[in-house]
């Protein structure tokens, strides 16, 4: 019978993230990293200008066993040794997230060990405990991916609240965009980073954030169009834009809002310590913008390494720790759920 788990104080867990293009295993050992794999379909998916839901399914197929296999590997654990199996249920592509949910409640069933299921962006959030092993709430977080856009108080472990928030597009999702008018091959975000590098931000696009209101939110739709009409008239007027320039200008429009309102946040709601996750919060600019201003104002910054902003099964075990240590465990009938609310 499944069930009647033996708990222990630190866990070995493996963690597996399968919601987009990333085909992604990691074991933890309480807070401590042991490994970290990722398998990603990005080149195969970056000749169709974008994530195919069906190739991605496809590659994780063909990558989960070996992902895992590798993780374990490198951690030096035999699979008997596992006390639990974390993996993402949601948010992302349903084909692509049934793979790992799969393969995790299958290995969960036959040791006989917890199955825990993890929100995608929960697990984007908790990154930051496996870089730093003394993070502890309360603190601020500037949750910036393909899907959300956010800055967040964390109350306690399983608790936060969203201070603010995009009324449109999520800022990975305007990178991507802008890559595009751009004529860079997906991912956009690196791209433009690294055209970026080449150009001068002299353009003068909106910032990304909704003035003369009383909550807190961004905008990228206004920064989009902006960039969209600068390319349209240049093109109409017969004259040539500089991409890099345009890459530039648009890059500190759509980061330096985040940057400014997460002090300000920290500030406001007298908490000492920033942290930062989502495929955004790998971008050089944002990484330096945020480091100089947290330590302007005084406050600590705990940044995850890139690879561990990016789509990947660190955070996925590190979120599965949280849940484990409050008894929270799935059952075999849980399913797959393409979109999930922050809140
Ligand atoms: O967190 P993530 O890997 O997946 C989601 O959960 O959405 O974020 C992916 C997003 C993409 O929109 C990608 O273009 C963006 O993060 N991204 C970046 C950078 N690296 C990834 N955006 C700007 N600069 C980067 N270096
Ligand atoms: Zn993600």
């Amino acid at each position: 019978m499944y069930g009647n788990f033996k708990i222990k104080e630190n866990p070995i867990i493996l963690g597996i993230e399968s919601s987009c293009d990333e085909t992604a295993a990691a074991v933890i050992y309480g807070r401590k990293l042991l490994s970290s794999v990722i398998i990603s379909s990005a080149t195969e998916q970056a000749k169709y200008g974008g994530v195919v839901p069906e190739i991605a399914s496809r590659a994780h197929t063909e990558a989960v066993d070996e992902a895992v296999e590798r993780a374990l590997t490198q951690a030096g654990i035999r699979l008997e040794e596992l006390d639990a199996v974390a993996v993402t249920y949601g948010a992302g592509l349903l084909g692509a997230l049934l793979v790992g949910l799969s393969f995790a409640k299958s290995l969960a069933y036959s040791l006989n060990i917890p199955l825990i299921a993890v929100n995608h962006i929960r697990g984007h959030l908790a990154a930051s405990y496996l870089c730093d092993e003394t993070l502890e709430p309360p603190y601020i977080t500037l949750l910036a991916s393909g899907g959300h856009t956010a800055i967040l108080y964390t109350k306690n472990y399983t608790e936060f609240e969203v201070l603010g928030g995009t009324s449109d597009d999520a800022a990975g999702e305007a990178f991507d965009k802008v890559a595009r008018i751009l004529g860079l091959p997906y991912p956009g975000g690196p791209n433009i980073q690294r055209l970026a590098e080449n150009g001068n931000p002299v353009i003068p696009f909106p910032q990304a954030l909704v003035k003369n209101t009383c909550k807190l939110q961004f905008s990228y739709s206004g920064l989009k169009t902006a960039v969209i009409n600068y390319c349209h008239n240049a093109e109409q007027k017969g004259g040539k834009i500089n991409p890099a320039d345009v890459a530039a200008s648009f890059q500190r429009s759509a980061i330096e809002p985040l940057v400014k309102k997460t002090v300000e946040c920290a500030v406001s709601r007298g908490a000492d310590t920033v942290t930062a996750g989502g495929g955004v919060a790998a971008n050089d600019y944002l990484r330096t913008a945020l480091a100089s201003a947290c330590s302007k104002a005084g406050l600590k910054l705990i940044l995850p390494e890139k690879k561990f902003c990016t789509d990947n099964a660190a955070m996925i075990a590190a979120e599965g720790l949280i849940q484990y240590r409050t008894g929270n465990f799935a059952d075999m009938s849980i399913n797959a759920c393409a979109r999930i609310a922050l809140k």
